[in-house]
């Protein structure tokens, strides 16, 4: 009876939030009324990023392909989170030797022999943004896997700009979902690429607040309108004959 009431209450909010216009002149913006955000550092300061949220979810989604010989950008969090002991050596990507963690120093815009047919999955979260030749980029995601190996991607589409990351590497795009569909197709070849775009209007103005996930139900986030993509994800399988 109550879950019946709280569907209720849900889905009356819901509908009341996606068909109430304010008039011309008469819009509230209450704590959005403001020329800084709510959060300068996406909201870590407050619980889970929205972007965070979609990319988690994405990842466990495809948990099993976390398996054999894993390369992940930057760090090896998701690779440990949801590979476990699926995962018989795990590799982390940076493109010079300013990460301590690092195993792997390259650049994944450049061409290396040596890394060629060398992983089971890549996770490469939230990185083609930072990499101008971005094409070239997926072009070695898909020769560093093996045959039949996942490349998990995902890719920021409405966002603010990563400060740390525009003076490190340079923080140079965004990314629809019919340019990343193209884009791993080109490269992996039709129908080797899943792609998924995430976002509306609340997540991606909640998102480029600083708001974090908690602070919504979870249903709304996950509500997805095409008009405003907030993130791209990608599980792209190299394909074995290629
Ligand atoms: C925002 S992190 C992305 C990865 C992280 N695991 C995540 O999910 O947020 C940005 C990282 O991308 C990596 N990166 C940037 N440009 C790169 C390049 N050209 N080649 C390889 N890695 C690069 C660096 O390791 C940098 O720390």
């Amino acid at each position: 009876m109550s879950m019946a009431r709280d569907w209720y209450r849900s889905f009356r909010r819901r509908m009341i939030r996606a068909t109430r216009r304010p008039r011309v002149g008469a819009v509230n913006l209450g704590d959005l009324d403001r020329l800084t955000p709510v959060s300068r550092d996406w909201g870590f300061d407050r619980g889970q990023p929205i972007d965070r949220l979609y990319i988690e979810r994405f990842v466990a989604r495809h948990a099993k392909d976390i398996s054999g010989h894993v390369l992940e950008v930057s760090n090896n969090d998701y690779t440990g989170r949801y590979g476990g002991a699926r995962v018989t050596h795990s590799d982390i990507l940076h493109p010079d030797d300013g990460n301590p963690r690092a195993t792997v120093i390259a650049d994944l815009a450049v061409p290396n022999a040596e890394l060629e047919g060398r992983f089971d999955c890549i996770i490469c979260t939230q990185t083609l943004q930072l990499i101008f030749d971005f094409q070239s980029a997926i072009t070695q995601l898909h020769r560093w896997l093996k045959p039949g190996g996942v490349a998990l991607v995902s890719v920021p589409g409405i966002s603010q700009i990563s400060r740390e990351d525009m003076q490190q590497t340079g923080d140079y795009w965004r990314f629809t979902g019919a340019a990343v569909k193209r884009l791993f197709a080109e490269e992996f070849g039709e129908g080797a690429a899943e792609i998924e775009v995430l976002g509306n209007v609340l997540a991606a103005t909640a998102f480029l607040q600083g708001i974090a996930a908690e602070e919504f139900d979870e249903a709304e986030l996950f509500e997805a309108d095409p008009q405003f993509q907030m993130l791209t994800t990608v599980r792209a399988v190299r394909q074995k004959v290629s």
